[in-house]
């Protein structure tokens, strides 16, 4: 409806009626049966006239379900203002995809795209209107559990995907096939010291300017229509609660106009975080900050009544909040459409349909990374006599924590992946993922199977690994050992898959390890005794389908590292685009006076940007068409890419820049830019990149966003630890 009617829809409501479109609450409060929990269940005191009013619904699905709410809640409702139904869709919604750290490899943007447009036209004739996602928190720390849902630890390249998401997602939003994105979660809730989740977060404002604040200004400048708060606090001050994040940089800096959520019960955590003596203190605090709606607390409902008699808030901060979610309730078109895609017939044509596996399977083969390979063992012929072994070979819980709603037995497990390449497949589980201290530890309920023989697991896969030609070896960790609340302070996988790997080592065949997990793992003793070494995150749906058409060569690699592994836990975070120190470790001998650790090397076990493929790629040298750049000009940078092997592949060439020098201290270098080639047997290739001053900007000395006269270094290659350079240099 016109922006006019919606104005007077808003005039027309009681104070009740406002403030119940400024809460959100999930399914079991509308239905009897239990609905997907994402966050502490509690006591919320909320009564059934709060329901009655209440504005949005969280992780509620279903064609079917929705629509008997939404026409039971309209039937009751007296200014028949429609709920607006909200869910966690991060990595696909049924058909799922490989977790966003797994995506964050593939440096396709144009792939990430397709991916949310899918999840988008699943969910909406699911009844969904609203997607928690993009999640794009920068990450740094491979503790943290929910590195697993970011996209990596670069803001260049977080910030491609976070445009790419907001787009395949949204489109016009009246279209009843596409959905309004929430990104989240604003803001650095990537760096909790420790790695610990819902940690404080300590960093500088420039830092936070710099590397954590603009992926989320991408997503907004990309149209997404509403922000998620972070647990965590800035400066000290809960993020929920922090009016110079929520107002001064979203509102009048950025511009923003769309709806910000706080994230699952943080309002009512203010009184935990010692900011907020109770409730009432709560509500008024998040609500100046600018915090329009409350996810499942009761705060907003009981005192902000109150708080605005007493004129402790003016009425007009409700209103606009109230504004908001109405005026994003008209963009989706619920006025006029209060079921918008919610279609039962729809929703089984497109659940996992052909077209969507097609794309899932392809977005496996580009997410999977390729760390090692000696002797060429991959491809492996198909006639190679294979023994599949490891907790990994026949599981199908490989959709990682936040696949809420996918049926995990529509999975491809790998052994029925190697099956359909190659009909068959001797296979062992051989360990445990788990041991059982662990697994009571994860706080969620898992299936065990407590009839496991660990004995004689073992002893079956050694039986089979004895008469087989190659090992495949698929190990990790347990999904739940990250995402949402799964810090931890070790980077390891379980003994019982520890023994597994030495054992097969013992039988002296290739081993190509398959590695499950939802972050980078210490995979030190495992690159050790491996012939090849595959990272498969949690690749959804298609997972084995996806691997096997790598482990054949169905497919060829090209995902690169978008996170580091660490050598060793004691480095996180660990990230390649760190800032120089005054002692850096020199190239040649031991100077203990230098930024080091005794016991390990400063370098991660793989580094940003890192991947093999079964082709092999020689750089030539930088040409820089110009030495000297200034601001109304560009410089091209050239380099010639050849593929010396005999197998078609596709590249991902990576430009850096370092500043070496600024009036602060500035990052030993930075991606600037990437550019996909796909080259034929022998082909040759250049690549060129525009070099601009607008490049070089970052946050002086005086907290100004400009860039500085001075030399730069430009290197372009196929990973972080590239040394092909030319220097520049900048005149203003
Ligand atoms: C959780 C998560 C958030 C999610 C929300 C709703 O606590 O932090 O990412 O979107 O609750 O499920």
């Amino acid at each position: 409806m016109e922006l006019s009617k919606v104005q007077e829809l808003l005039a027309s409501l009681t104070i009740e009626e406002k403030i119940g479109q400024l809460i959100q609450l999930n399914g079991s409060f509308f239905e009897e049966q239990e609905e997907v929990v994402t966050g502490p269940m509690q006591e919320l005191g909320i009564h059934q006239k709060d329901i009655q009013l209440a504005g949005s619904i969280l992780n509620t699905v279903g064609a079917k379900k929705v629509k008997n709410i939404q026409r039971k809640y309209l039937e009751q409702s007296k200014k028949k203002i429609p709920l607006l139904f909200m869910a966690d869709i991060i990595n696909g919604y049924k058909t799922t995809f490989p977790i966003p750290l797994g995506l964050g490899c593939s440096f396709d943007t144009e792939m990430i795209q397709d991916i949310a447009r899918i999840a988008a036209q699943e969910a909406a004739t699911a009844g969904i209107a609203v997607t928690f996602s993009p999640m794009v928190d920068l990450v740094r720390d491979a503790r943290w559990g929910r590195v697993m849902e970011s996209f990596g630890e670069d803001t260049y390249l977080n910030c491609q995907y976070a445009k790419a998401m907001v787009k395949g997602y949204q489109g016009k939003l009246d279209e009843k096939n596409n959905i309004a994105c929430c990104v989240k979660h604003f803001a650095g809730y990537g760096a909790p010291i420790g790695g610990r989740d819902y940690n404080s977060v300590d960093m500088n404002e420039r830092t936070l300017f710099q590397a954590y604040l603009p992926v989320y200004q991408a997503a907004i400048e990309a149209g997404c229509e509403m922000v998620m708060t972070s647990f965590n606090t800035i400066d000290q001050i809960p993020v929920t609660a922090n009016y110079k994040l929520l107002h001064t940089v979203l509102r009048e800096q950025w511009k923003f106009r769309g709806v910000v959520i706080s994230d699952y019960s943080e309002i009512k955590e203010l009184i935990a975080h010692g900011i907020a003596e109770d409730e009432k203190e709560a509500a008024y605090l998040a609500m100046h900050a600018g915090c329009d709606i409350d996810m499942m607390t009761s705060v907003y409902v009981k005192h902000l009544k109150s708080l605005i008699e007493e004129k402790v808030l003016d009425i007009q901060v409700i209103d606009d909040a109230v504004r908001r979610v109405l005026e994003l309730k008209n963009k989706l078109g619920l006025f006029e459409n209060p079921y918008r895609g919610a279609d039962e017939q729809l929703e089984k044509e497109r659940e996992l349909c052909c077209d969507y596996r097609h794309k899932a399977r392809e977005s496996v083969q580009k997410s999977c990374v390729l760390l090692k390979n000696n002797q060429q063992l991959l491809p492996l012929k198909k006639d190679k006599k294979i023994a599949l072994i490891g907790p990994y070979s026949m599981s199908k819980q490989l959709n990682g924590m936040w696949s809420i709603y996918a049926d995990e037995k529509e999975t491809a497990s790998v052994y029925e992946g190697i099956i359909n390449h190659r009909g068959i497949a001797e296979c062992a589980i051989g360990a445990k993922v788990l041991e059982e201290c662990a697994g009571n530890q994860l706080g969620l309920p898992i299936s065990q199977d407590l009839e496991f023989d660990e004995k004689r697991e073992l002893e079956n896969a050694i039986e089979i690994a004895k008469k087989a030609e190659v090992i495949v070896l698929a190990l990790g960790e347990h999904p739940y050992q990250s995402g949402e609340g799964g810090s931890r302070a070790e980077l390891s996988i379980s003994d019982s898959q520890l023994g597994l790997l030495k054992q097969m080592k013992a039988i002296h065949k290739p081993i190509v390890v398959l590695m499950f997990s939802g972050r980078p793992l210490d995979l030190k003793i495992i690159e050790e005794n491996c012939t090849a070494l595959i990272q498969c995150w949690f690749p959804g749906v298609e997972g084995g389908n996806g691997i096997a058409d790598l482990l054949f060569g169905e497919a060829n690699f090209s995902a690169r590292l978008s996170m580091s592994f660490p050598y060793s836990v004691g480095q996180c975070p660990v990230y390649y685009n760190h800032d120089q120190t005054g002692r850096p470790v020199e190239s040649v001998g031991i100077n203990r006076f230098t930024s080091r650790y005794l016991d390990v090397p400063n370098q991660p076990l793989y580094c940003f940007g890192y991947g093999l493929s079964y082709s092999i790629f020689e750089y030539g040298s930088i040409h820089l068409d110009k030495k000297y750049l200034t601001k109304n000009t560009f410089i091209k940078a050239s380099v010639k890419v050849k593929n010396i092997s005999n197998v078609k592949g596709e590249e991902t060439v990576q430009l850096y820049i370092r500043d070496l020098k600024g009036s602060v201290v500035r990052p030993v270098k930075e991606l600037k830019g990437i550019a996909k080639i796909t080259l034929e047997p022998k082909e040759e290739k250049e690549v060129t990149f525009k070099i601009t001053e607008e490049m070089l900007r970052f946050y002086t000395i005086s907290m100004t966003y400009e860039s500085e006269e001075g030399s730069f270094e430009v290197m372009i290659g196929s990973n972080s630890e590239t040394y092909n350079k030319a220097l520049f240099v900048l005149q203003k």
